[in-house]
Protein backbone atom coordinates (compact mmCIF):
# COMPACT_ATOMS: atom_id res chain seq x y z
CA UNK A 1 0.00 0.00 0.00
CA UNK A 2 2.94 2.39 0.59
CA UNK A 3 4.38 1.49 -2.75
CA UNK A 4 1.27 2.28 -4.46
CA UNK A 5 0.97 5.80 -2.28
CA UNK A 6 4.40 6.28 -3.91
CA UNK A 7 3.54 5.91 -7.12
CA UNK A 8 1.21 8.59 -6.69
CA UNK A 9 3.22 11.20 -5.48
CA UNK A 10 3.70 13.11 -8.73
CA UNK A 11 0.86 11.73 -10.90
CA UNK A 12 0.09 14.47 -13.79
CA UNK A 13 3.13 16.66 -12.91
CA UNK A 14 5.18 17.45 -15.59
CA UNK A 15 9.22 17.91 -14.19
CA UNK A 16 11.57 19.01 -16.07
CA UNK A 17 15.34 18.02 -14.76
CA UNK A 18 18.75 19.08 -15.63
CA UNK A 19 21.47 16.92 -15.78
CA UNK A 20 25.43 16.72 -15.82
CA UNK A 21 28.23 19.71 -17.22
CA UNK A 22 28.02 21.71 -20.38
CA UNK A 23 31.14 21.97 -22.36
CA UNK A 24 32.24 25.45 -24.11
CA UNK A 25 34.10 24.44 -27.19
CA UNK A 26 37.83 26.62 -28.02
CA UNK A 27 38.79 25.07 -31.16
CA UNK A 28 37.91 21.96 -32.99
CA UNK A 29 39.80 19.57 -30.58
CA UNK A 30 39.74 21.81 -27.59
CA UNK A 31 36.90 22.67 -24.86
CA UNK A 32 36.41 24.02 -21.21
CA UNK A 33 33.82 21.77 -18.72
CA UNK A 34 33.71 20.41 -15.53
CA UNK A 35 33.69 16.64 -13.61
CA UNK A 36 30.21 16.73 -13.58
CA UNK A 37 28.83 12.67 -14.53
CA UNK A 38 25.53 13.60 -14.62
CA UNK A 39 24.24 10.81 -12.33
CA UNK A 40 22.57 13.61 -9.62
CA UNK A 41 19.94 14.54 -12.54
CA UNK A 42 19.39 11.08 -14.07
CA UNK A 43 18.81 9.67 -10.35
CA UNK A 44 15.90 12.61 -10.17
CA UNK A 45 14.56 11.91 -13.39
CA UNK A 46 14.45 8.25 -13.02
CA UNK A 47 12.56 8.77 -9.73
CA UNK A 48 10.27 11.44 -10.75
CA UNK A 49 9.20 9.03 -13.54
CA UNK A 50 9.05 6.64 -10.76
CA UNK A 51 6.61 8.60 -8.78
CA UNK A 52 4.21 8.73 -11.82
CA UNK A 53 5.47 12.15 -13.32
CA UNK A 54 5.98 13.30 -17.22
CA UNK A 55 9.89 13.56 -16.96
CA UNK A 56 11.71 16.02 -19.40
CA UNK A 57 15.60 15.57 -18.77
CA UNK A 58 17.77 18.15 -20.57
CA UNK A 59 21.07 16.77 -20.33
CA UNK A 60 25.10 17.83 -21.11
CA UNK A 61 27.24 15.14 -22.60
CA UNK A 62 26.91 12.41 -20.05
CA UNK A 63 27.54 8.36 -20.18
CA UNK A 64 24.67 7.60 -18.88
CA UNK A 65 21.43 5.28 -19.64
CA UNK A 66 17.92 7.23 -20.08
CA UNK A 67 15.92 5.74 -17.41
CA UNK A 68 12.98 4.10 -18.43
CA UNK A 69 10.00 6.21 -19.14
CA UNK A 70 11.76 9.64 -19.61
CA UNK A 71 11.97 11.80 -22.38
CA UNK A 72 15.16 12.81 -22.86
CA UNK A 73 16.48 16.19 -24.82
CA UNK A 74 20.66 16.06 -25.19
CA UNK A 75 22.71 19.39 -25.37
CA UNK A 76 26.54 20.41 -25.35
CA UNK A 77 26.68 24.19 -24.15
CA UNK A 78 25.26 25.96 -21.82
CA UNK A 79 23.86 28.38 -24.29
CA UNK A 80 21.76 25.48 -25.97
CA UNK A 81 20.95 24.02 -22.65
CA UNK A 82 19.12 27.76 -22.17
CA UNK A 83 17.06 27.25 -25.24
CA UNK A 84 15.41 23.74 -24.72
CA UNK A 85 14.90 24.92 -20.75
CA UNK A 86 12.91 28.24 -21.50
CA UNK A 87 11.45 26.24 -24.28
CA UNK A 88 10.12 23.54 -22.17
CA UNK A 89 9.53 25.96 -18.94
CA UNK A 90 6.26 27.15 -19.44
CA UNK A 91 4.24 23.33 -19.34
CA UNK A 92 6.40 22.40 -16.34
CA UNK A 93 4.67 22.21 -12.67
CA UNK A 94 8.39 21.41 -11.55
CA UNK A 95 11.62 22.39 -12.41
CA UNK A 96 14.88 20.68 -10.82
CA UNK A 97 18.30 22.46 -11.78
CA UNK A 98 20.98 19.90 -11.26
CA UNK A 99 23.16 20.34 -13.97
CA UNK A 100 26.56 22.03 -13.56
CA UNK A 101 26.31 24.85 -16.06
CA UNK A 102 29.71 26.64 -17.05
CA UNK A 103 29.56 30.31 -16.14
CA UNK A 104 32.35 31.17 -18.50
CA UNK A 105 32.71 30.43 -21.98
CA UNK A 106 35.68 31.25 -24.50
CA UNK A 107 35.19 34.70 -26.58
CA UNK A 108 35.91 33.52 -29.68
CA UNK A 109 35.40 29.36 -30.78
CA UNK A 110 38.26 29.32 -33.65
CA UNK A 111 36.82 27.03 -36.78
CA UNK A 112 40.22 25.41 -37.46
CA UNK A 113 42.73 23.95 -35.01
CA UNK A 114 44.77 26.41 -32.93
CA UNK A 115 48.45 25.68 -33.74
CA UNK A 116 50.77 26.06 -30.65
CA UNK A 117 53.40 28.91 -30.79
CA UNK A 118 56.30 29.77 -28.61
CA UNK A 119 55.12 31.47 -25.14
CA UNK A 120 51.99 31.50 -23.26
CA UNK A 121 48.38 31.74 -24.79
CA UNK A 122 45.61 33.82 -22.64
CA UNK A 123 41.98 32.39 -23.34
CA UNK A 124 39.60 35.89 -22.52
CA UNK A 125 36.08 34.15 -21.23
CA UNK A 126 32.84 35.61 -21.74
CA UNK A 127 29.78 34.82 -18.94
CA UNK A 128 26.86 32.72 -20.22
CA UNK A 129 23.69 33.10 -19.18
CA UNK A 130 22.37 32.64 -15.39
CA UNK A 131 19.40 29.44 -16.63
CA UNK A 132 18.20 29.24 -13.29
CA UNK A 133 18.22 32.78 -12.26
CA UNK A 134 16.01 33.44 -15.53
CA UNK A 135 14.01 30.76 -14.21
CA UNK A 136 13.33 32.75 -10.84
CA UNK A 137 13.10 35.50 -12.70
CA UNK A 138 9.97 34.61 -15.01
CA UNK A 139 8.63 31.98 -12.67
CA UNK A 140 5.02 31.80 -12.86
CA UNK A 141 3.36 28.69 -11.06
CA UNK A 142 6.26 26.60 -11.36
CA UNK A 143 7.90 25.17 -8.17
CA UNK A 144 11.55 25.84 -8.70
CA UNK A 145 14.65 23.70 -7.25
CA UNK A 146 18.11 24.50 -7.61
CA UNK A 147 21.43 22.97 -6.53
CA UNK A 148 24.64 24.67 -5.15
CA UNK A 149 27.67 23.27 -4.80
CA UNK A 150 30.33 25.16 -2.65
CA UNK A 151 33.56 24.56 -1.10
CA UNK A 152 32.89 26.53 1.88
CA UNK A 153 30.24 28.21 3.93
CA UNK A 154 27.87 26.03 2.60
CA UNK A 155 24.33 26.66 4.67
CA UNK A 156 25.26 30.71 3.95
CA UNK A 157 26.19 30.62 0.32
CA UNK A 158 23.03 28.06 -0.32
CA UNK A 159 20.44 30.45 1.64
CA UNK A 160 21.80 33.25 -0.51
CA UNK A 161 21.21 31.46 -3.97
CA UNK A 162 17.85 30.43 -3.17
CA UNK A 163 16.71 34.08 -2.62
CA UNK A 164 19.29 35.45 -5.22
CA UNK A 165 17.58 33.09 -7.97
CA UNK A 166 14.11 33.52 -6.16
CA UNK A 167 13.92 29.18 -6.31
CA UNK A 168 11.20 27.65 -3.68
CA UNK A 169 13.79 24.91 -2.37
CA UNK A 170 17.52 24.46 -2.97
CA UNK A 171 20.10 21.28 -2.18
CA UNK A 172 23.51 22.37 -1.36
CA UNK A 173 26.28 19.97 -1.27
CA UNK A 174 29.42 20.66 0.16
CA UNK A 175 31.60 19.41 -2.95
CA UNK A 176 34.76 18.80 -0.70
CA UNK A 177 33.32 15.91 1.41
CA UNK A 178 34.61 12.92 1.14
CA UNK A 179 32.82 10.44 -1.21
CA UNK A 180 29.97 13.14 -1.81
CA UNK A 181 29.78 15.10 -4.88
CA UNK A 182 30.51 15.20 -8.19
CA UNK A 183 31.43 11.48 -9.78
CA UNK A 184 30.60 9.96 -6.83
CA UNK A 185 27.50 7.66 -6.40
CA UNK A 186 26.22 9.44 -3.15
CA UNK A 187 25.81 13.00 -1.93
CA UNK A 188 25.88 14.94 1.91
CA UNK A 189 23.82 17.87 1.44
CA UNK A 190 21.69 20.15 3.35
CA UNK A 191 17.76 21.22 2.10
CA UNK A 192 16.16 24.41 2.41
CA UNK A 193 12.69 25.83 1.26
CA UNK A 194 11.62 29.04 1.19
CA UNK A 195 8.35 27.98 3.34
CA UNK A 196 11.05 26.93 6.15
CA UNK A 197 11.19 23.25 5.72
CA UNK A 198 14.93 22.53 6.28
CA UNK A 199 16.82 18.85 5.93
CA UNK A 200 20.46 18.27 6.81
CA UNK A 201 20.96 15.08 5.01
CA UNK A 202 23.50 12.22 5.58
CA UNK A 203 25.65 10.71 2.70
CA UNK A 204 23.25 8.75 1.10
CA UNK A 205 22.73 7.13 -2.67
CA UNK A 206 22.15 9.95 -5.38
CA UNK A 207 18.88 7.88 -5.67
CA UNK A 208 17.54 7.65 -2.22
CA UNK A 209 18.18 11.73 -2.08
CA UNK A 210 16.67 12.62 -5.27
CA UNK A 211 13.48 10.29 -3.91
CA UNK A 212 13.70 12.77 -0.52
CA UNK A 213 13.84 15.97 -2.58
CA UNK A 214 10.81 14.60 -4.95
CA UNK A 215 9.12 14.12 -2.05
CA UNK A 216 9.63 17.27 0.23
CA UNK A 217 8.87 19.13 -2.97
CA UNK A 218 5.72 16.84 -3.91
CA UNK A 219 4.21 18.09 -0.67
CA UNK A 220 4.66 21.88 -0.54
CA UNK A 221 3.28 21.44 -4.42
CA UNK A 222 0.14 19.90 -3.09
CA UNK A 223 0.27 21.92 0.22
CA UNK A 224 0.47 18.52 1.93
CA UNK A 225 -0.89 14.99 1.57
CA UNK A 226 -3.45 13.98 -0.69
N1 LIG B 1 23.08 27.55 -12.96
C1 LIG B 1 22.42 27.85 -14.14
N2 LIG B 1 23.05 28.54 -15.14
C2 LIG B 1 24.34 28.96 -14.98
C3 LIG B 1 25.03 28.65 -13.79
C4 LIG B 1 24.37 27.95 -12.78
O1 LIG B 1 21.24 27.47 -14.27
N3 LIG B 1 24.93 29.63 -15.97
C5 LIG B 1 22.36 26.83 -11.90
C6 LIG B 1 22.89 25.44 -11.60
O2 LIG B 1 22.25 24.48 -12.43
C7 LIG B 1 22.52 25.24 -10.15
C8 LIG B 1 22.55 26.65 -9.59
O3 LIG B 1 22.49 27.54 -10.71
O4 LIG B 1 21.20 24.76 -9.99
C9 LIG B 1 23.74 26.98 -8.75
O5 LIG B 1 24.93 26.72 -9.45
P1 LIG B 1 26.30 27.11 -8.76
O6 LIG B 1 27.42 26.91 -9.73
O7 LIG B 1 26.39 26.46 -7.41
O8 LIG B 1 26.08 28.68 -8.46
P2 LIG B 1 26.32 29.98 -9.33
O9 LIG B 1 25.08 30.79 -9.23
O10 LIG B 1 26.82 29.67 -10.69
O11 LIG B 1 27.43 30.75 -8.48
P3 LIG B 1 28.99 30.35 -8.23
O12 LIG B 1 29.39 29.33 -9.27
O13 LIG B 1 29.69 31.64 -8.36
O14 LIG B 1 29.03 29.79 -6.82
CA1 LIG C 1 28.57 28.25 -11.14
Amino acid sequence: EDQMKKKQLLKGKKVLVTAGPTREQIDPVRYFTNPSTGKMGFALARQAAELGADVTLVSGPVQLDTPSGVHRVDVTTADEMYQQVMQHYPHQDLVIKSAAVADYRPAVTYEQKMKKREGDYVVEMERTKDILKELGETKEHQYLIGFAAETQEIEKYGREKMKKKNLDAIVVNNVSDEGAGFGHDTNASLFFTKKGTEETYPLMTKDELASKVLEAAAKEMSGGWA
